[in-house]
């Protein structure tokens, strides 16, 4: 995908006293490609730059830029275009299907939306496509959310977040509400898909795991400020930011005493 570039974006939820500055002067490029990791605690703005960076959230200032051209400006077709080419991966999976559609609808509704053109024969060999990208297998296609497993239906949403062929995904949390041992095999799928399809991921996790497998840079968020930026192997070497010294060595103190 061309460059997706954020300068200097602000975004403030509510007025007067129940204001909350949610993002405060962020800026940041995600090349194409490559992941560019975001970290920083709960609450520190992380979805909701996520939502900026697809166009879906409103700021108050700033820029959000796609290939050098300002997004503010796009025009109708531009627009459409750049809501096909990019999408989002959600923590909870129940959320992205909606449980009274199978899972072959759920991959296909963004191709009924983005490709309306698309025959019937097309679709369902492209949402089939995307279960096999995302391995998850297209004899599931007649299968309602609860009644696939917690993986199954994280691929169900990550074939859904490919089927029209994106180059900018948004993973938000892609594998917190996942054990262990589905984790990783989740992040070889995303680490390939990004391969063979050249998508760029902002990825937004709390599990410096996660950060590792995926991720180039990153950008350390606390409280809507952008507090450090740079190389990940760098960053967990050696923070320039005193945040995130305490964001590493936290998650390391809880590996140690609690989850082992
Ligand atoms: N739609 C909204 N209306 C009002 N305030 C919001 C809205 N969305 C987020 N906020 C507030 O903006 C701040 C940042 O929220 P955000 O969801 O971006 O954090 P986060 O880093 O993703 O947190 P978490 O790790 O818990 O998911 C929080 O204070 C949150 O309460
Ligand atoms: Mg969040």
């Amino acid at each position: 995908m061309s460059r997706l570039v954020l300068e200097e974006v602000h975004k403030t939820y509510g007025r007067g006293r129940n204001a909350v500055e949610a993002v405060r002067g962020v800026s940041l490029t995600v090349e194409p490609g490559t992941t560019l990791g975001l970290i920083g605690e709960s609450g520190s703005g992380k979805s909701t730059l996520g939502r900026i960076c697809l166009g879906a959230e409103p700021i108050d200032r700033g820029r959000l830029l796609a290939g050098g051209e300002d997004f503010a400006r796009f025009g109708r077709e531009r627009l459409a275009e750049f809501r096909r080419k990019t999408s989002i991966v959600l923590q909870e999976p129940e959320l992205a299907l909606n449980p009274r559609r199978t899972l072959g609808q759920s991959v296909t509704e963004p191709l009924e939306v983005h490709f309306p053109r698309l025959a019937p024969a097309e679709r369902r060999e492209r949402a089939e496509h995307a279960m096999e990208l995302a391995h998850l297998d297209p004899g599931l296609w007649d299968r309602y959310p609860r009644e696939l497993s917690g993986g199954q239906q994280q691929r169900a949403g990550i074939a859904r977040a490919v089927v029209t062929e994106p180059e900018f995904v948004v993973l938000d949390e892609p594998t917190a509400s996942l054990d262990l041992s589905v984790r990783g095999r989740i992040l070889d799928t995303m680490r390939e898909l990004q391969d063979r399809l050249g998508l760029s991921y902002l990825l937004i996790t709390h599990d410096m795991a996660t950060v590792s497998a995926l991720a180039e840079r990153v950008v350390v968020l606390y409280k809507g400020v952008a507090v450090e930026t740079g190389e990940w192997r760098r960053v967990r070497r050696d923070p320039e930011h005193e945040y995130t010294r305490t964001l590493l060595s936290a998650v390391l103190t809880v590996r140690r005493h609690g989850r082992g």
